[in-house]
């Protein structure tokens, strides 16, 4: 019993003192002797095909810098998506994403964005405009909100068995597709314009919906939800620290920011969304 103790803290110690810099270092897995049973029995090799849907911070808007100043925002930066550097579905070379986390254990992955494209902006109800060369199943549209969750499923599904970016072979094998949405219902919350659409119900019916569809019309799907953070503490980093995000202009399209208790708004819906969830 003492020397099983003494191997079980020797392997735990073990794994705890691999520290690398880089995913190359990591070791690969073990060769899978049968296939995943479900679900819950998922590796990092399983995953064939990646999808997202998300707003601007899953398309890699911002990823590289603006400086200040009205020269600063002539940079192309400021109409540019980054999307080989999203750090969910970037497949640039060099990239710190999951996308090349998982591709490190499985070469072959379908569904990763790369390169640069010109900033496309939505802001509320509106057609969606996807440039395939660069996004791929990259479904994220910068400005969008819950509300148009609906819409970037349609472009993902479509595209999922259209034999366009999914290699015919992996199509029906195991897929991971993240949400993450919130931060431009948070800060538009502060305009009447979308005041209904802003609610904690109205953002839970359409994430729902959107996780309801994706069980319904997608097989073999890992659906990962992202949580909300706290955009408010953003604008505290803004204000400690002048040299992160250099160019104010960026904080100019959240409403909250703009507004005189729009911070402490921010706090509330948040919290309060929380709260909600917790009491489901
Ligand atoms: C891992 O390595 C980095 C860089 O050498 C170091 O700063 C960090 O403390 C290490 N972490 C652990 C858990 O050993
Ligand atoms: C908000 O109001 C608009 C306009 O009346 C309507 O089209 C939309 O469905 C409403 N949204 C919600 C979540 O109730």
């Amino acid at each position: 019993m003492f020397v099983k103790l003494i191997a079980l803290v020797a392997s735990v110690v073990s794994v705890m003192a691999l520290n690398v810099t880089s995913i190359s270092e990591c070791p690969a897995l073990t060769t899978r002797t049968s296939p995943p049973k479900d679900v819950t029995d998922l590796r990092a090799d399983d995953i064939k095909i990646l999808g997202s849907l998300g707003d601007s911070i899953l398309a890699g808007y911002g990823m590289k810098p603006i400086s200040s100043g009205i020269l600063g925002f002539l940079n192309k930066n400021t109409l540019t998506e980054h999307r080989g550097l999203s750090y969910l579905m970037g497949a640039d070379e060099g990239a710190v994403s999951i996308a090349n986390f998982i591709k490190h254990y499985n070469q072959v992955i379908d569904g990763p964005s790369a390169g640069s494209r010109i900033l496309g902006y939505l802001r509320g109800h509106q057609r969606l405009a996807y440039n395939l060369e660069t996004d791929y199943l990259n479904a994220a549209q910068v400005g969008a909100m819950a509300l148009n969750l609906d819409e970037e499923l349609n472009y993902l599904i479509d595209h999922l068995d259209d034999g366009t970016m999914v290699d015919p072979k992996v199509m029906s094998d195991w897929k991971m597709i993240t949400i993450q949405i919130g931060s431009n219902d948070i800060c538009r919350s502060c305009n009447q314009e979308f005041a209904n659409e802003t609610t904690a119900d109205a953002y839970a019916t359409y994430l729902e919906r959107a996780v309801q569809r994706l069980q319904a019309e997608v097989p073999n799907v890992l659906v990962n939800l992202m949580g909300m953070f706290n955009l408010a503490d953003i604008y505290d980093v803004y204000a400690k620290d002048p040299e992160y995000c250099d160019n104010r202009v960026l904080l100019k399209p959240c409403d909250c920011f703009q507004e005189s208790g729009g911070l402490d708004h921010m706090d509330r819906l948040i919290n309060g969304k929380l709260i909600l969830n917790a009491h489901e």
